[in-house]
């Protein structure tokens, strides 16, 4: 089957040049609604339709990770009511996904302070990473209650006391180990970043871990993005050359 080959139904990507791992910084539900004079929140319902058309557009294309960056430990700062409907669409996307990542061989994960969450989304989350632990057609990251600098404080942490103890020789410490004693351990680092909403930032997220990833940001908000622009960045991306500090081939 060549890279374009008819049963692939994307013709502007090469399936053999596909990320191994997209990350998104979803960004711009509330402008979205404040548009429109609609409450925050409506945004970020719309802003979960879009969740599951860039689930299905990813596992249709056949990219094996996906980490969405669905609620920062800066975002517990805003309003208790918006909160409170965040953690409520978390748990409705939740309940009304697995049959279909069942369907679609989707496993779910999660990084960040989950333990921060509340009981009934902890819940939600345990069952569906259960149930869907053994697929293997795609895996879907949500980053929750994520911030990446305490992520790297407790992968310190972790370190100092295994050298304070003598488990670990300091000097031995390298970057593959510090890449295994955070949240992301089993995942590879991301290629591809998209962020949306047009706002030049990383927001805490996956500050390690995406020191050669590819950027893109699109002035879209995150309820108006979708299927066409996804492919459209997944060619863009294709064209780049990724030199990881070297110089080009040939030059
Ligand atoms: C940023 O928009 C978005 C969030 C803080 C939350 C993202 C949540 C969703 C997309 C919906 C639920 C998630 C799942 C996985 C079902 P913002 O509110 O910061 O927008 P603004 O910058 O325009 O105010």
């Amino acid at each position: 089957m060549n890279s374009k080959s008819p049963s692939f139904d994307f013709p502007d990507i090469d399936r053999t040049k596909l990320p191994s791992h997209v990350a998104i910084i979803m960004d711009g539900n509330g402008r979205w609604a404040k548009k429109r004079l609609l409450n925050r929140i409506k945004g970020h319902e719309k802003g979960a339709d879009t969740v599951r058309t860039v689930v299905r557009t990813c596992r249709e294309i056949g990219i094996p990770n996906l980490t969405l960056y669905a609620f920062s430990t800066e975002n517990w700062q805003r309003p208790r009511t918006e909160i409170q409907a965040l953690m409520n669409l978390l748990i409705q996307f939740l309940d009304s996904e697995l049959k279909e990542m069942m369907d679609n061989n989707i496993r779910l994960d999660a990084i960040g302070q989950i333990e921060r969450l509340p009981e009934k989304v902890q819940q939600a989350l345990r069952r569906n990473m259960d149930v869907t632990r053994k697929n293997d057609g795609m895996r879907l990251i949500l980053a929750l209650s994520y911030g990446s600098r305490s992520e790297i404080v407790q992968m310190v942490q972790k370190l100092a006391l295994k050298a304070s103890k003598g488990e670990i020789e300091p000097e031995a410490i390298t970057s593959e180990i510090v890449s295994q004693y955070l949240d992301t351990r089993e995942i590879p680092d991301p290629d591809l970043l998209i962020r949306t909403s047009g706002e030049l930032r990383i927001s805490n997220f996956l500050l390690w871990q995406i020191a050669y990833t590819e950027i893109y940001i699109t002035d879209t908000l995150w309820p108006d993005f979708g299927r066409d622009e996804l492919l459209h960045i997944l060619s863009v991306y294709q064209q780049r050359e990724r030199r990881y500090g070297k110089v080009a081939e040939g030059e």
